[in-house]
């Protein structure tokens, strides 16, 4: 089979597109045909080799995915081939996987392979942080930087199915116009208004309840500083690429909290639970309360610019890689919607 395979660290460019050992499932394990795998920032650490947790190369990395069964091993009873499932587990940007049956969960009726491709780390870090870290209540206000990407455009999405206000922030108007139509009730541009101020003026000097934080760095100073009373500042990263030290005075002042996310090491803990997450993000999503925003797919032979294109900031959501069954599979349900629509008619 064909991979995307990291065999030294580096730049995106560093992985190759190339023949893979074809895995075969063991007991308990189940062996994916994917159709689609997402993309994620931590990625690009990880084939940088500068992420918290080291991989051993050459490997297959790829965190998440959506394809179909096609062979079970020993004791595998919930799962069977043709199933339609989505993954969640390392070695996705590639044709096929084996992994875990606790690494799957069954596709709901309606759920396309890209939506499935593209929620389960990004809409499982969310809930997570959101629902079980920072226990976000109606009514409150959910500040969420780093909006437009992947792990912040999904928050925006689940504190307003929650029932929060949402500001949203980032660094350029185009995005953030995109995030406001998504969802978010205001935007901040960080780079052409201050802070905290827009956040007094906004909030009406009461402050945000609740912060979600992918960035870090130089900002985290007035985050903290326009925390209302009791808030909580969800720590999730650091595209800003500065991991900043946080004033505890200023938690003090507030009686305010600052939590610590961490949904790969979460997961390894609590594997039900974090499963259960995904069944209940999945229902949302088919019920059309969330809907998983995919800018672009990119063939899986092309994942490197695909990554490269995150790693310059022009994503919006996410990005999605197709492999050829993938391709296929679109073709002929495009095909499909186009003949029913000429079949009624238009
Ligand atoms: N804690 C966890 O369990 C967990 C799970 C998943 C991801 N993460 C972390 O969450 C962060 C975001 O991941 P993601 O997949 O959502 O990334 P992404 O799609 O690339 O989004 C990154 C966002 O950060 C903003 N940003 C600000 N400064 C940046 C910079 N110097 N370089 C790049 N982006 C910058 C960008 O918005 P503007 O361009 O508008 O500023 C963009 O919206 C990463 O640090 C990742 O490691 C943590």
């Amino acid at each position: 089979m064909k991979a995307l395979v990291c065999k030294h660290h580096g730049e995106p460019e560093s992985l190759s597109f190339e023949d893979w050992p074809a895995p075969t499932p063991r007991d308990g394990e189940v062996l994916v045909a994917l159709h689609a795998a997402g993309l994620n920032y931590p990625d690009i650490l990880q084939v940088a080799g500068t992420y918290q947790i080291g991989s051993a190369i050459p490997c297959v990395f790829g965190a998440e995915g959506a394809g179909e069964v096609i062979a079970c091993g020993a004791g595998v009873e919930q799962f069977r081939p043709g199933d339609r499932v989505l993954v969640l587990a390392m070695g996705c940007w590639a044709e096929q996987v084996c992994v875990p049956a606790a690494a799957l969960v069954k596709l709901a009726e309606g759920i396309d392979m890209v939506s499935a491709a593209a929620f389960p780390v990004a809409y499982n870090t969310a809930w997570h942080a959101l629902l079980q870290r920072g226990d976000l209540r109606a009514g409150e206000t959910l500040l969420v930087h780093g909006a437009s990407g992947g792990v912040g455009l999904a928050a925006v999405q689940i504190g307003k199915y929650l029932g929060a206000r949402v500001i949203a922030t980032g660094s350029c108007d185009d995005k953030l116009e995109r995030v406001r139509r998504l969802g978010a009730d205001q935007v901040i541009n960080c780079r052409t208004r201050a802070l905290r101020e827009a956040l007094h003026e906004l909030t009406d000097g009461a402050g945000v309840d609740v912060v979600f934080d992918p960035v870090g760095g130089a900002q985290v100073d007035a985050t903290l500083k326009s925390l209302a009373p009791f808030g909580r500042l969800l720590v999730i990263g650091f595209t800003s690429g500065q991991i900043a030290q946080l004033p505890s005075n200023l938690l003090l002042l507030r009686e305010a909290v600052a939590i610590g996310v961490n949904i790969g090491q979460w997961t390894r803990r609590n594997p039900a639970a974090s499963r259960q997450n995904l069944v209940d993000i999945q229902a949302r999503i088919a019920a059309g309360q969330l809907v998983p925003f995919v800018a672009r797919t990119f063939d899986l032979a092309d994942g490197a610019a695909a990554l490269r294109s995150i790693l310059n900031r022009e994503v919006v959501g996410k990005y999605v890689l197709l492999t050829e069954l993938g391709k296929l599979h679109a073709d002929r349900c495009l095909r499909e919607k186009s003949f029913a629509h000429r079949g009624r008619g238009a």
